[in-house]
């Protein structure tokens, strides 16, 4: 299938859509919408393998989540590396730090963040990392390696000055519906002037709903008013914007080697 769209990031896999995900995943396959559902622990990347091998366009990170850091070890490191043979995998994540929520406590987290970034230089996969109020050490963690794999920094927010710094590491920076926002201005102006190549388009779903839809739960066929949203700012067209950010979903991930 020729995609027009890549949700880069998701979570269809979550109980939100145990009522209708078949149909949540035909939405998006109709539009030609694409869609990588990162894990957040074991049972839910074991999901999100199952439901990617078993559809078109679909395809799988495993992860372990900061929230998730308190239950991470030896042992949960050995059930991604397992999972990680399915072809459909492309990414290690949901990975990261929230020192916001702080729902692990934070040394736990940074074991978790290491060890999974390890992980993804061993198989040579991309991560989606997830930062929130914890920019200081993500990006400490990330620079002082001596291998740092390949990477999208997850619905990225902050100002021009530390999207450079990421786009130093070689990293993609992913959007999603609060670039939409009302509020978000200052969001928008920082992504007019940030590099097309470089960026990917998310939602986050079932969390972070665009416009005209805040308030409702998100779904990967959302993410074209993501793009809409992205082609406004940068004064060019839809289809452009659907190139270029699935071409470098594809490149990121390598989703034609799968
Ligand atoms: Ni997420």
């Amino acid at each position: 299938m020729k995609l027009n769209l890549i949700d880069t990031h998701a979570h269809v896999f979550m109980d939100h859509y145990d009522g209708d995900r078949e149909k949540v995943i035909a939405r998006a396959g109709d539009e030609k919408t694409g869609m990588i559902n990162m894990g957040l622990d074991i049972p839910s990347s074991k999901k999100s393998v199952e439901i990617a091998e078993n559809h078109e366009g679909v395809y799988a990170g495993v992860g372990f989540h900061p929230h998730e850091a308190k239950d991470f070890g030896a042992s949960a490191l050995r059930s991604l590396l397992d999972l990680s043979v399915s072809d459909s995998v492309v990414a290690v994540g949901e990975i990261g730090l929230d020192y916001y929520r702080d729902n692990s406590p934070r040394e736990q987290q940074r074991k978790a963040f290491r060890a999974q970034l390890d992980l993804a230089v061993e198989l040579g996969l991309p991560v989606s990392v997830h930062n929130r109020s914890s920019t200081e050490d993500t990006l400490g963690i990330l620079k002082n390696r001596d291998e740092l794999p390949s990477g999208v920094m997850h619905s990225f927010f902050g100002d021009y000055e530390l999207a450079g710094e990421i786009l130093d590491l070689g990293f993609y920076l992913g959007l999603s519906g609060p670039l939409t926002f009302d509020g978000e201005s200052d969001l928008r102006d920082t992504v007019g002037r940030l590099p097309l190549d470089r960026l990917l388009l998310e939602t986050d779903s079932p969390f972070l709903t665009p416009e005209p839809y805040r308030g409702k739960r998100n779904e990967p066929a959302f993410v074209s008013h993501i793009g809409e949203e992205l082609a406004s700012i940068k004064g060019i067209g839809v289809e452009e914007v659907g190139e270029k950010t699935t071409e470098n979903a594809r490149r990121l991930f390598s989703l034609d080697e799968r």
